[in-house]
């Protein structure tokens, strides 16, 4: 007999016995190969020693409950690795089988978080208990990995809870619930307000229900709501692919599909058979590229990111005690919000009161909203709001140890705010711009301290993106850009580092993607083709739509500029073919996008889209032209940042693998399936050599903007890929 290492058996006097998930190589619980034979043993042993037990509790000894799946395993898993650890004949699914079906009764006393195999776990439970931790989350998140619940979770919750919902509020979504809405949802039974309550009820329900079995094992038991094969449930039925297929909008996800496949085929089935199925959907997805992306991207480039990859390293962390946001305006407003909402006091400053106290009132609005959703109570909303100050006097930023600017776009205007408050806020603040578009280096010269200032360049709208791209100009410190990073983690964002250049990372690498959208309108495609490849290359913003909220003079503009300082530094700029495309928009047909009425859309008069303009078509057709080949289009986006993204690299306005990846996805929109715009690089067909033949081919045929970029062709030749490792 195998032995268990990562699950200890305590059993006490009444016969209870009580597993203690406990990996003593990691610090969360994973199922890894000594979980698989940890879990093997158990059950064997549960089999063997039946008769001395009453009840069995899983518990663990982690903060958190049970982590999930090994990621480290899956990305690199082949079809038998997968095979091994999830199959439904031998793998961790056959011992929870064994252990659920032992005919005694078993209970999941939820400490912590139990996302995906942890949650798995407690399915295999009859009851389950959780402890109404702070920042505890429950669910099914595997979806947001591009994998599907392998260990028994798309079979069981099926069963719990009926096709509709197991689908709409656990599987397709990806949910993480907090235990009281798991409560509310029917994810757990009961919660309990501490570790002796939740083991307490634990007991209690081995107590009285000696004889308990899975609903599913009780003969006669038919899934709630219905199946397929119930005519008044087939009858709804072809809703969720068509849901699915809108959600998706084309785009290239594999595990909706499979989810959606797995628990329809597994409804119809009895329940070992069910579990069958979903192996085999699982193993079909985790060997695929997209799963391997997208754990890459969302697992271990995010937690590289925010554990400070990027932050220069043995400098203390600091916390900012009082902000001083200059600005109330739209960015303002929500940066206010997100830095109360983590507990740091703010002096939101404008030019007159009123305008400050409308910047505040957008924290207002916001904190209604969550009360009034149950998201928060009154009181953690009126303490929240406590701590926005709104203001028109420099003197109240007194005190402040850090200053975060988002006044107009204008460098005079900037300088002008800063000396304003540069002597009345403390003498080491930290000094932040929000620009989008100014490079930091010039910026930092109209302050005292240029080496505490820095660019903290956020999304809007501020209070949902979760990226803050941080921008280290020429003479900005080091310890400015550990305590830049230490604020953005401190108000639960994700910082990427970048060096200083024209539009940054992210501006930059977006304004190719909008570009080519563009100059395929000025080669005569169909506009609606155009925003569909958008759509099916997974984009979530279509392309001419995204140009016409941000407004078309706006690139304009900043085009203008760029070009204005590259000619002066002697070099040539870059035309591209959108230029004159924006430029007859703008100029010829008045439509500078949807704040003007008018764009690549028409617009009615509350500024809603109600189609595209008709005029596009007839102002820019090219009757005689051939038809741009669809998967050509997609590409051209595709490609136009990532080789953009390699430029950024060659430049040094990048410098890791991980910020490009991540604030490539969460900043600008670039299709999470591919991991994110290096990662799409590295699973291209073929890899990088692969992605550069298809850059010259696209070269060949839309022009050079297409060339790989030498330190892309280099590291093709060299058979790498791109890694910080
Ligand atoms: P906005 O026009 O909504 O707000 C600017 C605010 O600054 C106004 O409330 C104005 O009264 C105030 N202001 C002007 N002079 C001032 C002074 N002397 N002292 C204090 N406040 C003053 O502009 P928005 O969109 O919030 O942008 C602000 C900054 O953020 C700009 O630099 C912009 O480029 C940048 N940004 C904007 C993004 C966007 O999506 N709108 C995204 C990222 C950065």
């Amino acid at each position: 007999m195998t032995e268990s290492t990562t699950i200890r058996w305590e059993q006490d006097e009444t016969g209870i016995v009580t597993l203690v998930l406990d990996d003593p190589d990691q610090s969360a619980n994973t199922m890894n190969q000594a979980f698989k034979d940890s879990i093997a043993a158990i059950a064997d042993r549960a089999e063997a020693e039946k008769d001395s037990i009453r009840g069995i509790i899983y518990t663990s000894a982690k903060k958190t409950f049970f982590a999930g799946g090994d990621l480290k395993d899956m990305v690199k898993a082949g079809p038998e690795d997968a095979q091994q650890i999830f199959d439904a004949g031998t793998g961790i699914k056959r011992s929870l089988r064994r252990i659920e079906t032992l005919g005694k009764p078993v209970v999941a006393a939820i400490n912590g978080a139990a996302l995906g195999g942890g949650y798995e776990i407690a399915l295999a439970s009859h009851h389950r208990v959780a402890l109404d931790a702070p920042g505890s989350k429950i669910g099914l998140p595997e979806v947001t990995l591009g994998l599907l619940p392998g260990g028994g979770g798309v079979a069981r919750t099926v069963r719990l809870m009926g096709i509709a919902d197991a689908l709409l509020k656990v599987l397709l979504q990806g949910t993480q619930y907090t235990p009281k809405r798991a409560l509310d949802d029917g994810l757990v039974h009961e919660l309990a307000a501490t570790p002796e309550e939740m083991l307490a009820k634990a007991r209690a329900f081995i107590d009285a229900n000696p004889e308990s079995k899975q609903p599913w094992d009780v003969p006669g038991y038919k899934i709630p709501g219905g199946t397929p094969s119930n005519p008044r449930f087939a009858a709804n039925l072809p809703a969720f692919p068509a849901n699915l297929k809108k959600q998706l909008n084309g785009a290239p996800y594999p595990a909706p599909r499979n989810i959606l496949a797995a628990a329809v085929e597994g409804s119809q089935v009895d329940f070992e058979t069910a579990l069958t199925i979903e192996s085999r959907y699982f193993t079909e997805l985790v060997v695929g590229q997209t799963a391997k992306n997208m754990i890459q991207a969302f697992f271990f480039d995010l937690q590289a990111v925010n554990s400070g990859a990027s932050r220069p390293k043995g400098i203390e962390p600091r916390k900012v005690r009082k902000v001083a946001v200059l600005g109330a305006g739209m960015m303002g407003a929500g940066i206010a919000y997100s830095c109360a909402r983590a507990g740091i006091q703010v002096v939101l400053k404008d030019v007159t009161a009123e305008a400050a106290t409308k910047g505040k009132a957008y924290s207002e609005k916001l904190c209604a909203k969550a009360v009034s959703r149950g998201r928060t109570t009154q009181d953690k909303a009126d303490a929240l709001l406590a701590l926005i100050t709104p203001t028109a006097d420099p003197a109240d930023v007194a005190g402040c140890d850090a200053v975060i600017e988002a006044v107009f776009e204008n460098p005079e205007l900037k300088h002008k705010v800063f000396q304003e408050i540069q002597d009345v806020v403390d003498p080491d603040a930290l000094l932040c711009s929000n620009t989008s578009t100014l490079p930091i280096t010039a910026l930092a010269e109209g302050v005292s301290r240029p080496a505490d200032f820095i660019g903290l360049h956020f999304f809007s709208p501020v209070d949902k993106m979760p990226l803050v791209e941080i921008i280290k100009g020429e003479r900005t410190g080091d310890e400015a850009l550990a305590r830049a990073f230490d604020l953005v983690r401190q108000i639960n964002k994700t910082p990427i580092v970048v060096n200083d250049s024209r539009g940054f990372f992210t501006s930059r690498v977006i304004g190719q993607f909008m570009n080519e959208g563009v100059a395929m309108v000025g080669e005569g495609a169909n506009p609606a083709s155009v925003e569909q490849a958008a759509a099916q290359a997974g984009y979530p913003a279509k392309v001419l739509s995204l140009l016409d909220d941000l407004t078309l003079t706006l690139p304009r503009k900043i085009r203008n500029e760029s070009r204005k300082a590259i000619e002066e530094a002697g070099g040539t700029w870059p035309e591209h073919p959108a230029e004159a495309v924006i430029d007859r928009m703008v100029d010829e047909f008045g439509r500078e996008g949807r704040s003007g009425g008018a764009g690549f859309y028409d617009y009615d008069e509350n500024g809603k889209r109600t189609g595209l303009w008709p005029g596009l078509a007839e102002h820019f057709a090219k009757p005689d032209a051939a038809e741009l080949p669809f998967e050509d289009m997609k590409e051209r986006m595709l490609f136009s940042e990532a080789l953009d993204t390699v430029r950024c690299l060659e430049e040094g306005v990048l410098t890791s693998v991980a910020d490009a990846n991540i604030g490539s996805i969460m900043g600008i929109g670039f299709p999470a399936w591919t991991g994110g715009v290096l990662q799409y690089v590295n699973g291209y067909e073929g890899g990088l050599a692969g992605f550069v033949a298809r850059a010259h081919e696209l070269a060949d045929t839309y022009g050079e903007r297409f060339l790989p970029p030498a330190l892309l062709v280099e590291k093709a030749e060299r058979g790498e890929t791109f890694t910080d490792a």
